[in-house]
């Protein structure tokens, strides 16, 4: 049990009873990629300055991505070449980082992969996973939590044969949903807190940037794709209803079959996607309910949705939705083990950009031990999805048992998990694992790890080269 420092009591926090509902929902655009000879999707983002009207008719000094707060949704297929012109006008250093996704580590805009502003930086891969619900974000490091918060992040959706079975039409049946609490003064600027234990736990949400938000719904089902893009707040998922959904996809893949569940908890940097089915002319509230482990302190209205009296009717989602195999333990499996404690440290250490913590051979599965003994935290792995394998040597539930990228490891808690690592190797450029309280990230709370030839694990060196060019803190 985990109380707040420096308050006696558990406060609730909420914003329930305050909300009119009178905002439309705002989707972010999709990005029109231009077509190069082979094939490739090239795509220019922006990373800029702006104001933006957060709360009712106050203005606020934002950052966004091709607009002045958060960025477009990237929409590809498996298979598909993307590049991407990433130009940093913000007028201060920053990265891009694609959460989710297999990609070479140069590729992976880190805190390795620093744009100066002013630069353009132009990473490309070919899209290779099956269909997910990914974002991306800055990752400079002990700047993240301010960039995020102050704008940058979006959604980029991978699509494959088997998500196109479900409803798929974008801004219609297919909603994406960037849930963040916030902090504001009085005259509608955005606060951080650099105080509290966890970073900024905000008392405002806005969803893909909108207060106060509705939406009208036209068909009899509708997925709903949810993205913790809080920098600290966990949420309780759940309908004022009571109405159950269907869970069909974690982190980074959809699920076997479908689950009937009424409320997911998912913290800073999950996603989860859901089917929920209306009747005509009815309205509902997705909510968020109290927990207490500290992040997910509160209780929050985040949308009305609101049925047409008319409804298309929708095709029905039972049944296999995943064709992909579940990630396999295999026999004489490397564990690694992984403290996470009180100080914000990992394995009783700070972030160091120049050294190198873990060396894997790339393309295997391995399983990885995470104890947390100390407050709430999550751990986030880059370029690998993983099973959850057990929860205090319990096995996960039906719902936690889909590809994931991030999970939430609570205070006092032990969780396996079995780690399936990208086919790309570089021995000089590593990935991150780290926790993704973004406070907790910049202060530290990271690692980095290589994915190398396997059998040269031995012969790569521990520490990274200092670059002169290089601008660390
Ligand atoms: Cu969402 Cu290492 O990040
Ligand atoms: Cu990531
Ligand atoms: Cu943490």
């Amino acid at each position: 049990m985990i109380s707040l420092a420096g308050c006696g009591k558990e406060e609730i926090v909420t914003n329930v009873g305050e909300l009119e509902f009178t905002q439309a929902l705002k989707i972010p655009p999709l990005a029109e990629p231009n077509i190069e000879s082979d094939g490739t999707k090239n795509y220019t983002l922006t990373m800029q300055q702006g104001t933006t009207e957060l709360l009712p008719g106050k203005m606020a000094d934002t950052f966004g991505i091709n607009g002045t707060y958060l960025g477009p949704t990237i929409r590809v297929s498996r298979g598909d070449k993307v590049s991407f012109n990433v130009v940093n006008n913000l007028g201060e250093t920053s990265t891009l980082h694609w959460h989710g996704m297999r990609l070479p580590a140069v590729m992976d805009g880190g805190p390795h992969q620093m744009i100066e502003a002013g630069d353009t930086w132009t990473p490309h891969w070919t899209i290779d996973q099956p269909s997910a619900t990914t974002w991306y974000h800055p990752h400079l490091h002990g700047k993240t939590a301010h960039h995020v918060y102050k704008g940058l992040a979006g959604m980029f959706i991978i699509d494959d044969e088997d998500s196109k079975k479900l409803p798929s039409n974008y801004g219609v049946d297919d909603i994406p949903l960037i849930i963040q609490d916030k902090l504001f003064t009085s005259d509608g600027q955005m606060k951080e807190d650099k105080e509290g234990i966890f970073g900024t736990l905000g008392d405002e949400i806005l969803v893909n940037g909108t207060y106060d938000p509705y939406l009208e719904v036209t068909s009899s089902q509708v997925r709903f794709r949810l993205l913790n893009g809080s920098n600290a707040r966990a949420y309780h998922f759940g309908f004022t209803d009571g109405r159950s959904f269907k869970l069909v996809a974690n982190d980074v893949g959809l699920l076997q079959v479908p689950v009937s569940m009424e409320r997911i908890m998912l913290s800073p940097g999950e996603r989860a996607e859901i089917v929920v089915d209306f009747k005509p002319g009815e309205e509902t509230i997705l909510h968020s309910f109290n927990g207490n482990n500290g992040i997910d302190n509160g209780e929050f209205d985040l949308l009305k949705i609101v049925a047409a009296p008319d409804l298309k009717e929708s095709a029905p989602i039972d049944g296999q939705l995943s064709s992909v195999p579940l990630i396999e333990v295999p026999e004489n499996a490397t564990v690694r083990q992984f403290k996470l404690t009180m100080e914000n440290k990992i394995n009783d250490k700070l972030m160091d950009m120049y050294r190198i913590d873990e060396i894997v051979p790339a393309g295997t599965t391995e399983i990885w031990e995470i104890n947390n003994f100390g407050w709430s935290h999550n751990f986030h792995i880059h370029n690998a999805a993983f099973r959850i394998l057990d929860i205090n040597d319990k096995e996960p539930q039906e719902y936690e048992r889909g590809r994931k990228d991030t999970v939430f490891v609570p205070n006092g808690s032990k969780v396996r998990l079995v780690v399936e690592f990208g086919d790309y190797s570089d021995p000089n450029v590593p990935y991150m694992y780290h926790c993704h309280l973004l406070r907790h990230e910049d202060d530290g709370m990271m690692g980095q790890f290589l994915l190398v030839e396997p059998g040269t694990e031995s012969q790569v060196p521990t520490t990274l080269p200092k670059n002169e060019n290089d601008h660390h803190e």
